[in-house]
């Protein structure tokens, strides 16, 4: 193994020799690839552009969130949940879990470095990824030079912000769903919530919870499933039924499930989409809604649920229906997206919208060791599986360049020579 650590250009660029790969994110992906990886002694390093690991987690989701799915669907390799939590962990016992795994993996990220470029260089046949600094009084950059390059920034990097026509005029407070903690402030306030997925939803019930006066924004349709049938978790349900049934067979047997235990929703304008939750899930990869006491408010008329935005005005929203309604803060619940368009220069395996574009389950590997972890939609399940894969992957490639004994210095000695 070698270390170029220190060199640096005339502009003052670090440059670092990584034997192993490099991995971009700190979050659950990255910490189960970082796991399998050090099991298996691949040196590796891996980059996180805020100073804390799981910073979707720890940063960026409000206070009541708990795990959706049960714990067993949620748990990263090589280490179950401990025996006492309860099936749904809180935020809080999750963010502790993925404290203790990055410390009994001995998992060490380097924090806020944040990844602005990544390409793949063809003549000297390795990735040259370069950070910057997200701390101190100078944005150091430093360059990475590797033979692989595994992408785990999450589904979920950036909040997306819709352009709605006068939101500019709208004088209360605009604020993005990652940026929501807590309903506490919002007391006997009028809360508009744009968007009706897993996050606006609940954001509406935790408003309503905290005696503000939530109206949550249903442009399309939405599944709305209960998060348990008979005691059972739906999803494990659905896993299970997937098994023997076509999944428009499961699809339909859940929606006859949820009109039993839900009643119509459509009842309280929330339109059901003319395919079936998981078919919706696969095709588009729209996420169908758990319900975890939202509907029961919706139906009390403590959230009211309104169609979509025409406009804004300064102190209220005028709707699709003709409606207007005042307003005095508006939660934006409009999804996330990837960046991985913005800071890795390849188009061939991710596409425009920074997933892969090759579908599940092949799109965990590109071409010239170039990986995507937690790029499937199957939340933190679809995480592990794809960290297993990959890191058997590396350990492979590895094993065989070290067998091969590689002289990677003088190759890397030429590359370095045209900086
Ligand atoms: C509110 C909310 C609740 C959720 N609940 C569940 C749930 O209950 N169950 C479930 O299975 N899934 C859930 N999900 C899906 C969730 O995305 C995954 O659970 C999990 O966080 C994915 O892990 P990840 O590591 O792929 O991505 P992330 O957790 O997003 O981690 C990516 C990391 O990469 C870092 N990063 C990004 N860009 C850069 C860069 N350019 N340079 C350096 N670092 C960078 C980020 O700071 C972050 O720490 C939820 C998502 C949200 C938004
Ligand atoms: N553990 C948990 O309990 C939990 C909690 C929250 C989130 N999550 C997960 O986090 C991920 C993201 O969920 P999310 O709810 O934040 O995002 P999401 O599922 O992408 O939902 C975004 C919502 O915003 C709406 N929207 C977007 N632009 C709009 C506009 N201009 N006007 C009106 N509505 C607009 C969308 O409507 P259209 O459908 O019409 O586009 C949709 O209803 C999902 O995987 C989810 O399961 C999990």
């Amino acid at each position: 193994m070698f270390n170029f650590s220190g060199q640096s250009d005339s502009f003052g660029r670090r440059f670092v020799w990584v034997n192993g790969p490099v991995i971009v994110g700190a979050g659950p992906s990255g910490l189960a690839v970082s796991a399998c990886l050090k099991e298996q002694g691949v040196p590796f390093v891996l980059i996180e552009r805020t100073d804390c690991i799981a910073s979707l987690w720890q940063k960026r989701t409000y206070d009541r969130l708990k795990l959706h799915l049960p714990k067993k669907f949620c748990q990263l390799p090589k280490l179950p949940f401990p025996e006492e939590y309860p099936e749904y962990p809180t935020k809080k016992q999750f963010i502790a879990y993925l404290e203790n795994y990055a410390q009994k993996f001995d998992i060490k990220p380097r924090f806020n470095e944040c990844v602005k470029s990544a390409r793949y260089d063809e003549a000297c046949h390795l990735w040259r990824v370069v950070t910057v600094s997200t701390t101190g009084p100078t944005r150091s950059e430093t360059e990475y030079i590797c033979q692989m390059l595994v992408v785990a920034t999450g589904e979920n990097a950036e909040g997306v912000v819709p352009e709605i026509d006068g939101l500019q005029e709208f004088s209360g407070e605009v604020i993005h769903v990652k940026d929501y903690k807590s309903g506490a402030k919002y007391s006997g306030k009028k809360v508009l919530v744009v968007g009706c997925g897993n996050s606006g939803m609940e954001v509406s019930l935790d408003l309503s919870n905290h005696n503000a006066k939530p109206s949550m924004v249903v442009r399309s349709s939405v599944h709305v499933l209960p998060r348990e049938i008979m005691g059972k978790s739906t999803f494990d349900l659905a896993m299970l039924l997937m098994k023997w049934l076509p999944l428009w067979m499961v699809d339909k047997l859940l929606l006859i499930l949820a009109w039993f235990i839900l009643g119509n929703t459509q009842k309280y304008g929330i339109k059901r989409p003319s395919l079936g939750p998981l078919q919706l899930k696969n095709h588009h990869g729209k996420t169908p809604v758990l319900d975890i006491g939202a509907l029961q408010k919706i139906r009390s008329g403590d959230i009211t649920v309104v169609p979509g935005i025409k406009r804004f005005n300064s102190k209220s929203v005028e709707l699709v229906n003709g409606e207007t309604i005042d307003v005095d803060a508006v939660v934006l619940a409009t999804g996330y997206c990837s960046n991985v368009p913005y800071w890795l220069q390849e188009t061939e395996f991710f596409g425009k919208n920074g997933f892969p574009k090759t579908p599940f389950p092949n799109g965990w590997k590109g071409k010239n060791g170039l990986y995507a972890s937690g790029f499937t939609r199957r939340g933190l399940a679809g995480a592990s599986a794809d960290a297993i894969k990959i890191a058997q992957d590396i350990v492979k490639v590895w094993t065989e360049d070290l067998n091969q004994k590689k002289q990677k210095v003088p190759h890397l000695r030429r590359c370095m020579s045209t900086f």
